[in-house]
C-alpha cells in the first residue's frame, strides 16, 4: 500500500492544464494571461481583467466600454430571484442565500442547458453582472428594506455599494472594492475553482458548478476567513492587546486567520495591494485604528511564527472599512471569483475531460456476509 500521507490534500498535485493564471509561490508572483497582478492592481480596472481573463487580450477602450456597457444593462434581477430570496428564512446567510441564488438564476436563464462556448460567455456575463444585486438585494431584504434597482451609469465595484445604500460612494471607496475584486478574480486551481471545474466537467452548466464553487467558497479555510480574520480583529479590540491575543491564540494551537497559504512561501502578492488600499481608506476616512492593529498582527505572525498575511486579511480591513457588514465579505470574494470560475468553466468545456480521481482504499476486504438476524 502507498504512503497514505502522500499527496494529502492533493497538495502539489496537478489536475489540470490552464491558461489563466500563474502563480509562483516561492518568490510571490502572480500574473493573469501573463500580465502581472502589480500592473494590473494599479492600472487596471476589474471588468478590464474580467474581459482579459475571458478573451485572452487585453480590451481597447471601445470594447471595454461595450464590455461593461452590456453588463450593466444585464444587473436587474429576474422576478422569481427577487421572490426567492424574499422568502428565504431569517435564519439565512448571505453566502447560502447567494448559493441558492445562483442555482435559481440558473433555472430562469433563457440559455440554461447551453454549454456552448458563445451561450458559456453570454451566461457569464449575465452572472457576474447580477451577483452583485442579488448580495446587495439579499442584504436589504434582511434589513426591512426594498432592494435598490441598479444604476447602469455607475461601474460594476460603485453601483454594488450604491445598491446596499442607496449612496453613490466617493472614488477612493469605489476604487478600493473594484481592485478588492480584481485581485479575487482567479487563483489557480484553488478549492472552489477545482470544484467548479470538476461539476464543468460532466458538462453539466456553468450555474451548477458556480452553485458548487460558491459552497466550496464558503467554508473558513477558503473564503470563509476574510470573515473571521475581521471577527478576531474586532476581538482583539486594540493593537495594545495584540500580542497577548496572538500569545495565547498560537500557544493554545489555533489557527489567526489571514494568514498561512497552500501556495505562497512568502508574501502573498495580492496583499500588497490591499494593505496599501486599506492604509489609504484609513487615512481618508481619519481612523486609522483598524488600519494600525492589522499592522501589529502582521508583524507579530511573521515574528513569532514566519507566516505572511494572505489576501484575506488586509481585504477585512478593506472591508471594514468600506462600511460593510462582516457576513457579506465572502460574499465579495464570490462576486470577484464569479468571473474567474466562469473561465475555468469555459476551459473546462473547450478542452473538457471528466475529472475523476481515485481513493486509496483503506478500509477491510473479504468481510463474511451476516444475515440481518444474526448481526
Ligand atoms: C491556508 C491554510 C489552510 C494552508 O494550509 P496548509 O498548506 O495545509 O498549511 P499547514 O496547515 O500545513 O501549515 C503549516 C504549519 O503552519 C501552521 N499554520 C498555518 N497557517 C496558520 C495560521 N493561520 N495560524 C497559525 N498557524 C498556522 C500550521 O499549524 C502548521 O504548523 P505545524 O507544522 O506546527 O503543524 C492554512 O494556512 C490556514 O488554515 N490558514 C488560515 C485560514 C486562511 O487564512 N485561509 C485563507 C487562505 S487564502
Amino acid at each position: 500500500m502507498s504512503d497514505p500521507n502522500a499527496n494529502r490534500g492533493l497538495a502539489g498535485i496537478v489536475a489540470a492544464e490552464s491558461a489563466l493564471s500563474f502563480i509562483d509561490g516561492a518568490e510571490g508572483r502572480l500574473s493573469y494571461r501573463g500580465y502581472d497582478i502589480h500592473a494590473l492592481a494599479r492600472h487596471a480596472g476589474y471588468l478590464e481583467a474580467v474581459y482579459l481573463l475571458w478573451y485572452d487580450a487585453l480590451p481597447s477602450a471601445m470594447e471595454l466600454a461595450v464590455f461593461e456597457g452590456t453588463l450593466a444593462g444585464q444587473r436587474e434581477l429576474p422576478a422569481a430571484v427577487l421572490e426567492v430570496l424574499g422568502r428565504l428564512p431569517d435564519a439565512s446567510t448571505p453566502m447560502a442565500a447567494l448559493r441558492t441564488a445562483v442555482s435559481v438564476l440558473g433555472q430562469v436563464d433563457p440559455e440554461a442547458e447551453d454549454i456552448s462556448h458563445e451561450a458559456d460567455l453570454r451566461k457569464a456575463g449575465r452572472l457576474v453582472a447580477q451577483l452583485p444585486t442579488v448580495i446587495a438585494s439579499f442584504d436589504r431584504i434582511r434589513r426591512g428594506l426594498e432592494p435598490v434597482a441598479p444604476d447602469p451609469e455607475l461601474g460594476h465595484a460603485a453601483n454594488f455599494l450604491f445598491m446596499r445604500t442607496g449612496q453613490a460612494p466617493g472614488p477612493t471607496a469605489a476604487r478600493a472594492l473594484d481592485t478588492s475584486l480584481l485581485l479575487y478574480l482567479e487563483h489557480g486551481l484553488n478549492a472552489s475553482t477545482f470544484t467548479a471545474r470538476v461539476v464543468a466537467s460532466t458538462l453539466a452548466d456553468i450555474h451548477s458548478a458556480v452553485t458548487a464553487a460558491v459552497s466550496a467558497l464558503k467554508g473558513p479555510l477558503h473564503g470563509g476567513a476574510n470573515e473571521k480574520a475581521m471577527e478576531m480583529l474586532l476581538d482583539i479590540g486594540s493593537t495594545e492587546a495584540a500580542a497577548s491575543y496572538v500569545d495565547k491564540a498560537l500557544a493554545e494551537k489555533r489557527k489567526i486567520m489571514g494568514f498561512g497559504h497552500r501556495v505562497y512561501r512568502t508574501e502573498d502578492p495580492r496583499a500588497t495591494h490591499l494593505r496599501r488600499l486599506a492604509e489609504e481608506l484609513s487615512v481618508e476616512s481619519a481612523d486609522t485604528r483598524w488600519f494600525e492593529l492589522s499592522r501589529a498582527v502582521e508583524r507579530l505572525m511573521l515574528e513569532r511564527k514566519g507566516l505572511h498575511c494572505n489576501v484575506d486579511f488586509y481585504c477585512a480591513t478593506v472591508y471594514h472599512a468600506l462600511d460593510l457588514p462582516v457576513d457579506l465579505f465572502t460574499p465579495l470574494f464570490a462576486m470577484g471569483r464569479t468571473a474567474g470560475w466562469a473561465a475555468h468553466v469555459m476551459e473546462q468545456h473547450m478542452h473538457n475531460r471528466l475529472i475523476r480521481p481515485r481513493a486509496e482504499y483503506t478500509g477491510e476486504l473479504d468481510r463474511p456476509w451476516v444475515p440481518i438476524d444474526r448481526r
